[in-house]
Formats: C-alpha cells, structure tokens, sequence
C-alpha cells in the first residue's frame, strides 16, 4: 500500500512490519470522533486564511460523506490501512482531490490521536455512569423490597450483628455512586483538547486552538503542546475508575453467588442468569456474577499494561503510546458488559426473608445487645461484655440461643436481668435501634434509599 510518508524511504516496508505496526483493526472505532476533529480543524484553518472557504467546503462535505458511508456499512474500514487517521485522510484525499492534501495543515496524527481518544473516552464515560445509574435504581428497588427483612451481618464471615437486608444491599449502592463520581471527575480534567499541539512543538501557522476546542466542546485548550501529546493521564484515571468498579462488582459478585448457595439461601437467581451442569442435574449455577468476579483481573491487568507502556517514555510522543487503545477499549467493554448484566441479575434476584431471618436467629448475634442491655442497668460496658461473653459459653453448654435461656438462668450472671432482657434482645429490636446516623435502623435506611434515589435523578 502505498504510504504517506513514502517519500523519505527508499523501499516498502515488509510486510509483517505493515501488519504490526497497523493498528486500525483497534482504533477504527474512533472513526466518527476522527471526522468531527477533522471538521472543526478544517473550519478552524479556513477561519484563519490557511486554507479557502471552497476548500474548507470540499473537506467538510467530503468528511460528512465518508462518516454517513461507514455509519450506513457502505465504505469498509479497510484493514490495510495503518490506522484510523491515514484511512480517512486518504479516503478524503481520494474523493474529492487536492483540497484533500490540505487537512493535515497545522496538525499531526499525534494531537490527532490524543483529540479522538478524549471524544471517545468523553462520550463512553457517559455510557458507563448511564449504567452504573441503572444498576444503582436495581438496588434501590432491592433495598425498598428488604427494608424490614432481618439478616444477619458478618465480619470473618461469622455472623456478627443482625441488619435489615437493604442496609447492605445500600453499601454496595454508595459504592457504584462514587465509582459515578470518580469518572465523572475523570471527564472533567480530561476536557481540555489537545488539538493543535501538532508534532510536539506548535506550529508556525497563526492557528486558533481556542476554536476548536470550543467547536469540539472541551472546556479550553491545553497549555504545552509536549504534555498536549504525550499526556495519557486521562486513560490511567480512566482505568483506575474502571478497576474501583470491577472492584466493587467483583464483591458484590461474591456475596451474590455465597447467598444463592443451598448453605445460605438468602436469595434465588432468576433462571435467566442462572446455567445447569451438563451432568448435575440438581445444578443452578451463578454463572453470571462467577464470570463478572473473573473479568475482574482482565481490567486489572489492562490498568498495569497502560502504567507500565508510560513509565519509561521520554517525551513526546513515542508509539509505544498506541497500546494505550487496547487497555483501555477492553477494560470499557468489560465494564460495559459487566455492569448491563449485573443490572438485571439484581433486579430479578429473590430474597428469602424467612432463611435470612432463620440465620440471623443463630450465632448469637445479639449478644452486643445483650451487653447494650447490661449497660443500660448501669453496668461497665467492659464488665457487661465479659459477663456476656460467659453467658454465650453456657448457652453453648446449653445447646440453647440468649433468647432461650431462662430468667434464673441469667440470674446466675448478674442480678440486673429483668423480664425486660427478652424484649431488648430480640433481633427486631436489635436492628430497629440501631438508631445512630448511617445504622441499620429504620429512618437511616429510608435516608440513604432517598440519597440513592436522588442520585438517580
Ligand atoms: N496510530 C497512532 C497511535 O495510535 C497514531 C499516532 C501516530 N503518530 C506517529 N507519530 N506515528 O498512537
């Protein structure tokens, strides 16, 4: 193929080295966000007397045709091309001539490619926080369902305190709405455009970067025309927030798929984001949060490929820079795919109140309450904790729970035991005083399902 920068080479390049250094089969995604930077500098150059308004005309008209001929499958990315800049630009050149060999005036592939990144990036951002948003309204939903559903809580695993069920569905909820908060600051510092930094030095034209960058909806130009093209900050952030999400998915995941276990039976999946075994056929597996929680480490892994590409690059622009695409497109789609799944999964997952209720009633988790009670009979928290401790023992002894244990039996701990004990360790009462600003309790819950809620908008 015959190459723009033929002209310094003396032969063609291999063509195993054509095909290594191609990169069109990742970045011809960015062929609208490539077009709408070439129209707005095209503008931008004829606003200036670089180039003529028929020129600027021919460009733009034939810029729109070759967007339209993609969008409706009618031109073929072609995969020869070495990437998405030198495919549009030559298909530009190839439709309508001379005026063609103008677009490139003023600008190189380098801020070319760092402008159609941060389009791309801007608009993608908006389709992930759209659906972390519904995600979050499944959970809210979720949490309003098993607002009075009793659950035990645990820390190690072990059953620790009961709560009612939405107060940690509402956990992961907060969650997702800084994982929305994180890009959306991503978005923020990422908009400024690169375009006219050119090579890496400026340019000699009297240019109007002010211009495009407005046309192209950044909050302004960036500052040095080095950093306008060599910076991938905005992808490491990026990446970082799409990690923090998988994060968060990956956990939920796993509570997802130990709460659906025969063992636990909190919830049951909807069929339709359960599979079988094709031997077990008593099998209903959660293959879906299984799969979520193992593309986890893909996003991971894409976080480190993009941080380790930059560490050692001198400035400007080297092409290492080009691997940027690759991490940073699958961890978009992986995060994409991830979420649009998990929505629904957690929308048609069914909590079984009376299992959770049936747990919480073991293991002693109202024993803190047990002691709450001590103390409010005057006794030492440290004393009351101690003297609960030694009643847990026995209850074990026992074979019995706190709330089976007779009037004389506690009498034998401490003489403060009242009839009173009974009501103040039932585990309704434990989680409905809970009262205390973020706790389990009833008006706490109700408060962070209205935060959510209005986060939703
Ligand atoms: N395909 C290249 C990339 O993605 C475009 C920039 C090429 N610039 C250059 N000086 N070779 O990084």
């Amino acid at each position: 193929m015959n190459k723009m920068w033929a002209g310094r080479s003396r032969k063609e390049t291999d063509k195993l080295a054509d095909e290594f250094n191609s990169s069109v089969a990742v970045d011809g995604r960015m062929y609208r966000q490539d077009i709408t930077g070439s129209v707005a500098h095209a503008e931008m150059l004829a606003g200036c007397g670089i180039i003529t308004p028929a020129e600027c005309d021919a460009i733009c008209d034939g810029l729109k045709g070759i967007l339209a001929d993609i969008d409706s499958g009618k031109l073929e990315i072609s995969p020869e091309a070495e990437d998405i800049h030198m495919f549009v630009e030559a298909e530009l050149t190839a439709r309508i001539g001379e005026a063609g060999k103008k677009l490139h005036t003023a600008r190189s592939r380098n801020d070319q490619v760092a402008v159609d990144m941060r389009l791309y990036l801007r608009e993608e951002s908006a389709t992930v926080v759209a659906l972390i948003k519904k995600l979050v309204a499944a959970i809210a939903a979720k949490a309003r369902e098993t607002k009075d559903y009793v659950a035990p809580a645990y820390t190690h695993l072990q059953r620790a305190q009961p709560i009612v069920f939405a107060h940690q569905l509402l956990a992961y909820a907060m969650m997702f709405v800084r994982d929305a908060g994180r890009i959306n600051d991503a978005v923020r510092r990422m908009n400024e455009s690169p375009l006219g930094s050119c090579a890496l030095a400026g340019t000699t034209y009297r240019t109007d970067r002010t211009f495009t960058a407005k046309k192209l909806g950044f909050d302004g130009a960036c500052l040095n025309s080095i950093d306008g093209v060599s910076d991938r900050d905005f992808c490491v952030e990026l990446l970082s927030a799409f990690a923090l999400v998988m994060t968060h998915l990956s956990r939920f995941a796993e509570e997802v798929i130990l709460w659906s276990s025969w063992e636990f039976a909190f919830v049951e999946l909807d069929d339709a984001y359960t599979t079988g075994s094709s031997i077990m056929p008593q099998k209903k597996n959660p293959d879906m949060a299984e799969l979520v929680r193992g593309k986890t480490g893909r996003v991971y892994g894409d976080l480190v490929a993009m941080l380790t590409v930059l560490k050692g690059l001198p400035l400007a622009y080297n092409k290492d820079m080009q691997e940027d695409k690759e991490c940073v497109f699958d961890a978009l789609d992986t995060v994409c795919k991830c979420l649009e799944i998990f929505a629904p999964m957690i929308a048609t997952m069914k909590p079984n109140r009376d299992n959770m209720l049936r747990a919480a009633g073991k293991g002693f988790i109202n024993a803190t309450d047990l002691a709450d009670y001590l103390v409010g009979k005057g006794m030492p928290f440290r004393t009351a904790y101690n003297t609960v401790g030694k009643i847990v023992a026995r209850c074990i002894d026992l074979g019995k729970t706190l709330e089976e244990l007779s009037l004389e039996e506690y009498a034998a701990f401490s003489d403060k035991f009242g009839d009173d004990v009974y009501d103040a360790i039932s585990l309704r009462a434990c989680v409905s005083r809970r009262i205390s600003e973020g706790g389990t309790g009833a008006a706490s819950v109700e408060k962070q399902i209205r935060f959510v809620e209005g986060f939703l908008g």
